[in-house]
């Protein structure tokens, strides 16, 4: 039977998390433009972009309970759990005050917010999707990048056991790994290799352009349209699954 109808999230009511940043924004857009009810969250006190937005910082107890409370009244049937913070350092110098802060945002706030969308879907009997933002940094370790690595590996193998938990309960749970998407989240990372690897201010950030297989850096929307896709009904037999969205940067 043909079933190739146009992607569409009329009515359903979406969650995303980080939607100040660059991939966050996109996806809001593109999900409201697909006819998503969206709700967005964030550390900045403002958002512009056609979604109900409340602040909350995910790394303060107050403020991730804030979150979960919002989560539980707001029942979303898509989640988009994608605030996240980097950071640099080898086994050397990556201290554990880094350590708690990208565990704390990347992993904790993450699974946090994972569960309470996964429990009100499930309490409602609903169908669900969640997509979990992992990335390339996530499938090996970097000599530089110790405890971002950890955390999104983190966030591939949370979204196997939650996925496989929740199979015969109407939710789906997959994963994306973006490579090198040009987003705000880049001026820090460009710096920090300056920093740590004696680059000028650019240059890292050109390089990884140039290295992509296809040739250059991803864009927000790159990432969003994927996301659309794992949002849908179109992606009804997808779950526990991490898609590369990296211009052919990781080969699994
Ligand atoms: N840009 C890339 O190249 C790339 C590559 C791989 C993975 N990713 C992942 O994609 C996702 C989005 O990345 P992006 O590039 O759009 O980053 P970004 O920095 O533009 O956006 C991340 C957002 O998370 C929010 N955030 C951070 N700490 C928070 C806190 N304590 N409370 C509430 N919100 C907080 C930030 O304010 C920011 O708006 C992240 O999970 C990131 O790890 C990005």
């Amino acid at each position: 039977m043909l079933n190739a109808a146009p992607t569409d999230l009329t009515g359903k009511i979406c969650f995303v998390t980080g939607a100040c940043g660059g991939i966050g924004a996109s996806t809001v857009e593109h999900f409201s433009a697909l006819g998503a009810k969206v709700y967005a969250t964030d550390i900045a006190s403002e958002f512009d972009g056609p979604a109900e937005y409340r602040p909350f910082d995910l790394l303060d107890e107050q403020g991730l309970q804030g979150c979960l409370d919002w989560i539980s009244d707001i029942k979303p049937v898509v989640l988009f759990n994608n605030a996240a913070i980097f950071d640099m350092g080898s086994v050397l110098d990556a201290d554990l005050a880094s350590f708690d802060r990208l565990f704390g945002v990347n992993v904790r706030a993450f699974y946090a917010i994972m569960q309470a969308t996964a429990q009100s879907i499930v309490s409602q009997e609903s169908k669900g999707s969640i997509i979990n933002l992992a990335s390339q940094a996530g499938h090996r370790g970097e000599a530089l990048v110790a405890h971002y690595c950890a955390t999104k590996a983190a966030v591939i193998s949370y979204t196997q056991s939650a996925a496989l938990a929740l199979a015969r309960k109407g939710v789906r749970v997959n994963a994306i790994s973006p490579g090198v998407i040009d987003t705000p989240m880049w001026k820090d990372v460009d710096a920090l290799f300056a920093k740590f690897e004696g680059k000028e201010i650019g240059q890292k950030k050109r390089e990884v352009g140039r290295a992509v297989p296809l040739g250059h850096m991803g864009s927000p929307e790159d990432v969003a349209r994927v996301a659309v896709f794992l949002a849908s009904d179109q992606s009804e037999y997808l779950t526990a699954q991490t898609i590369g969205v990296d211009g052919g940067n990781v080969l699994r």
